[in-house]
């Protein structure tokens, strides 16, 4: 059995135990309130670990590309949500085709969206089913609670598609001043805004099954609105330390870790590692300017050091701490945000205790 500490350098590692736990305590916590558990597959983009969810109890996937919708199809998971937007005719065609396979729910915000995706659909002798984006903050995709009832109206009068529900991504809990408790308040409140885009529609007379609500900072606020269906989060699964920053886990649940070794300490208050922006992604933290804590065996971070500067193959860390850094010496890095980093990788080694027990590979990477 390999050690990790004998695996080379730069190397990112999943944590086994620290993973399933999180698997299982987020399955536990929905299922508990009656709330499906559709966790987000971007963040891991592997089979092996959406095993792990759909055992534990998920009801299916969200994805972010057609590429993840094909995968899991692949694998045998046929309940999926294609949270995106099928606004190219190439992907209203996957998305049609993708309904042969599965039922594979797709988001989009526009009447045209749903008209497009109507004649593909109607002329395949498809029905695919629809949500419609719901913007409770975040200011990327997504329409008011009036916009949406006009968008119901247009799926309910339209072949080939039919209304699934309404959902958000309310990803601008990550940038929000205050405390955890703040951040609490402002996730209940955006799940009450997307319930009640839901009862606008309803009103009507149309039927609304799901309100889906996702995120990660969000995990233990938003599911747990009165009239929310399903819960969405991704990072959760390894969580990383922006999520710890924002209070969502504590270290100690942190499963994912880059392995990096100091190559260089030539300058003052300076240590050079192996490990830069396509180890790590260049997504900086949202709370300080660190590209990554730095931590030790433990997962404890290392106090006065800093992730200050990463080139492609290159990290500097800065502070007192970095002078007493020998060259060859090992260090752990907790990414700011899992999703981007394990996207960067194509083998990503698997660790109980110390120990290497696997190498899994992230599918559908572009
Ligand atoms: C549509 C959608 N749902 C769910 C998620 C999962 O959120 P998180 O990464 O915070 O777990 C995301 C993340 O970007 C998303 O875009």
């Amino acid at each position: 059995m390999t050690a990790v500490a004998d695996l080379d350098t730069p190397v990112l590692v999943i944590d086994r135990s620290r993973m399933d736990a999180n698997i299982q305590a987020m399955a536990a916590r929905m299922s508990a309130a009656g709330i499906a558990l559709r966790p987000h597959f971007k963040t891991s983009k592997m089979i092996e670990v959406a095993r792990r969810q759909h055992e534990a109890g998920a009801v299916g996937f969200t994805c972010a590309t057609l590429n993840e919708v094909d995968a899991l199809l692949g694998a045998g998971y046929t309940d999926l949500f294609w949270a995106h937007a099928p606004a190219t005719p190439a992907k209203r065609h996957r998305i049609v085709e993708a309904n042969r396979r599965g039922r594979v729910i797709v988001g989009l915000d526009s009447v045209d969206l749903v008209r497009a995706l109507s004649v593909e659909a109607a002329a395949a002798g498809i029905t695919v089913p629809v949500r419609v984006e719901i913007d409770t903050g975040l200011r990327r995709t997504g329409v008011t609670a009036e916009q949406a009832l006009e968008l119901a109206r247009a799926v309910t009068a339209l072949p080939g598609v039919t209304l699934d529900g309404v959902y958000m991504h309310e990803g601008q809990l990550a940038s929000l001043p205050g405390d955890r408790g703040d951040l609490r308040h402002a996730g209940a409140e955006a799940a009450a805004s997307l319930v009640a885009a839901a009862e606008l529609i309803r009103a009507e007379g149309i039927a609304v099954p799901a309100v889906s609500v996702g995120s990660t900072p969000g995990w233990d606020s938003a599911p747990f609105v009165e009239g929310v269906t399903e819960a969405r989060p991704g990072t959760y699964v390894f969580f990383d330390a922006n999520q710890w920053r924002l209070g969502s886990a504590p270290l100690d649940a942190c499963a994912l870790h880059l392995h990096t070794t100091v190559i260089s300490t030539v300058r003052d208050g300076e240590a050079a590692i192996d490990a830069g922006i396509k180890a790590l992604s260049s997504d900086g933290s949202n709370r300080d300017r660190s590209f990554g804590l730095v931590v030790d065996d433990e997962g404890t971070p290392l106090e006065d050091l800093e992730f200050v500067r990463a080139y492609e193959e290159h990290g500097v860390l800065d502070g007192p701490a970095a002078d007493t850094m020998r060259v060859g010496e090992r260090l752990r890095i907790l990414p700011n945000h899992a999703c981007g980093v394990v996207n960067m990788w194509s083998r990503i080694a698997i660790v109980d205790d110390t120990d290497v027990v696997d190498m899994w590979t992230p599918v559908a990477r572009h």
